[in-house]
């Protein structure tokens, strides 16, 4: 289906839970903790690939991923009965072949459900085509939204290079391929690629832009960021952080991407905060559904509140409801919030939480589209960092 489509029933979901929405804003800030209305689930660190910027492909050990079998009472559980959205991401999703066995499951247990979706290399189309047909056509059934997209990250030899994978374009090519031709069919599915830019493919950005144009792909382009409990890759900062010229390139190549884009899609929301955050020596100023109703779950079990919370426990241990509100537990949340949010990069979620907030949200509106008539004039008008 066409993204403006997709978008459209997104926001019907979305604008169906805002009264719950705004009781849940009320009850997390004033009263106890609400329960997890966002879970990214990775649900394994086995990989096809072995790319530069992400190290997650060197966890990979199938002995220690939960079954179905140990995850499903783990989330027959009401405490899960909040969750919204759902990401399924890993490692390679794909590899897992009880995937589609996987969803059928999260859609039993988790009765709010609105959106799932899963990142994908592609890079194994004889497997990961047929699973993830039959994944689009359970969504489509169960009138839940799907996203998938699959990670691209240059054209040819520039991809290959990434991901340290022969043939890894035109292999992730065929799945796109596929993909693109189910989404045609299927309304309540969205397709599209997504690319993570650095040093080393920087000068493909626009040619994967192009490419995905001429297609006509829906892109998403990632800020390169560092975490261990989702990509195990702090160690690479060092190593391939932006330095000023990425930086530069950057904030252009993401105003440029809100000139384009409709101020009202999330992802011109997400691009503005990043060319915001590398004009202000990252502050963030984006909202984070995980500071207060998320939660990271991994592979083993072992139970995160967002991507750069230290594990709070692992739920094959004790139960994910009585960690999440353990008094110590919440006591680290805090930390996070007072220390890590205010310079995080994370993406995740964020046009969930942004479009609850409706202030801020009318704000970076009037912002986005003065940035969209005059682009020179962005540093101007940058705002102030949260807290100050
Ligand atoms: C960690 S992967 C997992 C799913 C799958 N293996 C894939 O590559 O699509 C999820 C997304 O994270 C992106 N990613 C990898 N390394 C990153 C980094 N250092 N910063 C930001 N995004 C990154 C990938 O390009 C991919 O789009
Ligand atoms: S980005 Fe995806 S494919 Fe690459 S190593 Fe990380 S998990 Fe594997
Ligand atoms: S550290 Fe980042 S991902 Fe975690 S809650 Fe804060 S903003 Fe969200």
């Amino acid at each position: 289906m066409s993204t403006s489509t997709f978008r459209l029933h997104y926001i019907a979901k979305t604008a169906a839970g805002v009264p719950r929405d705004l009781v849940n804003t009320f009850i997390s800030a004033k009263l106890h903790p609400i329960r997890p209305t966002v879970l990214i689930y990775n649900c394994t660190w086995v990989c096809d690939a072995k790319c530069t910027m992400c190290s997650n492909w060197k966890w990979g050990n199938r002995k220690e991923d939960l079954t179905l079998e140990q995850l499903e009472p783990v989330m027959d559980s009401p405490f899960w009965g909040a969750v919204e959205n759902l990401n399924i991401s890993g490692g390679e999703p794909t590899t897992r072949l009880d995937l589609p066995q996987m969803v059928e499951m999260f859609h039993r247990r988790l009765p709010r459900l609105r959106k799932i979706g899963i990142n994908t290399t592609g890079l194994t189309p004889a497997r990961a085509i047929p699973m993830l047909t039959k994944i689009v056509k359970f969504c489509a059934d169960k009138d839940l939204l799907l996203s998938i997209r699959v990670s691209l990250d240059g054209i040819g030899d520039v991809h290959n290079q990434v991901r340290a994978v022969k043939n890894g374009f035109d292999k992730a090519s065929k799945t796109i391929d596929a993909m693109q031709a189910l989404a045609k069919e299927h309304e309540h599915f969205q397709f599209g690629i997504a690319s993570t830019i650095f040093a080393t493919n920087m000068e493909d950005a626009e040619n994967i832009l192009a490419w995905a144009r001429t297609k006509g792909l829906d892109v998403v382009f990632n800020m390169l960021r560092f975490t261990d409990a989702m990509l195990h890759n702090k160690e690479l900062q060092e190593k391939i952080g932006f330095r000023a010229r990425e930086e530069e390139f950057m904030r252009t190549f993401f105003i440029d991407r809100v000139k384009e884009e409709s101020v009202l899609s999330g992802q011109s929301f997400m691009y503005l905060h990043y060319a915001d955050m590398i004009a202000n020596g990252y502050h963030r100023t984006m909202p984070c559904p995980f500071q207060s109703q998320g939660l990271l779950l991994n592979p083993n079990g072992d139970l995160h509140y967002c991507e750069n919370s230290q594990k709070i426990g692992n739920v094959l241990d004790a139960s994910a409801e009585s960690l999440y509100y353990a008094a110590e537990n919440l006591r680290h949340r805090q930390h996070i919030k007072d220390e890590v949010c205010p310079t995080c990069l994370s993406p995740c979620q964020v046009n969930v939480g942004a479009m609850k907030q409706f202030v801020p949200y009318a704000r970076f509106l009037k912002r986005a589209y003065a940035v969209k008539r005059d682009p020179a004039r962005h540093i101007d008008t940058l705002p102030q960092p949260v807290g100050q």
